[in-house]
């Protein structure tokens, strides 16, 4: 028979959290600036109820995501805190923060790339598109109303044909985008990781999903509903803009992967 070390997953599974936790401690001796391991300790002590000391570990993450440049991660962890401790008044004003300082950087005249920063607030660039072009006001606007959604490997998070109410941002994992042609041939038209968004068209539209989006790994996306969209565009409809262009662009491709999925077909 063979004989396995144990790994914190082990204890997790059998809800012995505290040998998870020392385990996870112990591996963060070597790598204390691990985000995932990190992020698994703080797991473990919220199933072990330790809310305060999980929340604790959440905002080392949170700080060292912000530091990185990792804007949409630290917001994430930010928006779990903040599900936990809903008057967690320390964790808003840091998420206030964290779009005065991404501001600092939309507005900088300095180019992209070569950002100055200094010590005391470091200027973070943003990881999506999405939120590129906003302005500080924009970008609290949209951040405020984002809400976070986590999914298993291989959830379908829309389906095509269905109606859409909302669109997501990837903060974490990365998905696949699929269609069908009219004869039900299935095309696969991309996937799409961090910090890239789907679910616009039906957003613009009106129209149901044009394509189905399938998890290819344990995901955490936000989620903007469409009462929300509705809201912000009316207020900036600049924010309207960098959709469109997005929904013109896809559509373009979509159009253009039919074509060749039935060329391949006619041919073979
Ligand atoms: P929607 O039609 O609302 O739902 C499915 C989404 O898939 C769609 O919005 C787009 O966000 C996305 N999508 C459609 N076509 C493409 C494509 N060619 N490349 C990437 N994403 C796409």
């Amino acid at each position: 028979m063979f004989w396995r070390k144990k790994e914190p997953e082990d204890y997790i599974e059998k809800k012995q959290y505290q040998k998870a936790i020392s385990l996870y401690k112990e591996r963060l001796k070597e790598q204390p600036k691990n985000t995932a391991l990190l992020m698994n300790l703080a797991d473990a002590l919220l199933l072990d109820q330790q809310l305060d000391l999980a929340i604790r570990e959440y905002k080392k993450i949170a700080d060292l995501h912000t530091g990185q440049g990792f804007v949409l991660k630290a917001i994430a962890i930010y928006k779990k805190i903040l599900k936990l401790q809903p008057e967690n008044k320390e964790v808003e004003h840091m998420l206030t923060n964290l779009s005065e300082r991404l501001a600092m950087t939309n507005e900088s005249p300095t180019p992209k790339g070569d950002a100055v920063s200094t010590p005391a607030s470091p200027a973070i660039e943003i990881e999506s598109r999405l939120f590129e072009d906003l302005s500080r006001e924009e970008f609290q606007q949209v951040v405020n109303r984002l809400k976070l959604r986590y999914f298993e490997k291989n959830s379908v998070i829309v389906k095509e044909g269905e109606p859409g109410d909302s669109m997501f941002v990837v903060v974490h994992g990365d998905v696949r985008v699929l269609t069908h042609t009219p004869n039900k041939v299935e095309v696969f038209l991309a996937n799409l990781g961090e910090g890239e968004f789907f679910g616009e068209i039906a957003l613009l539209t009106g129209k149901p999903r044009t394509a189905t989006i399938i998890t290819n790994s344990q995901s955490e996306l936000m989620e903007l509903t469409r009462d929300d969209y509705d809201n912000i565009i009316a207020k900036y409809p600049h924010v309207k803009k960098v959709v469109e262009e997005f929904h013109l662009q896809r559509t373009y491709k979509t159009v253009e992967a039919m074509i060749q999925a039935l060329e391949q077909k006619s041919t073979s």
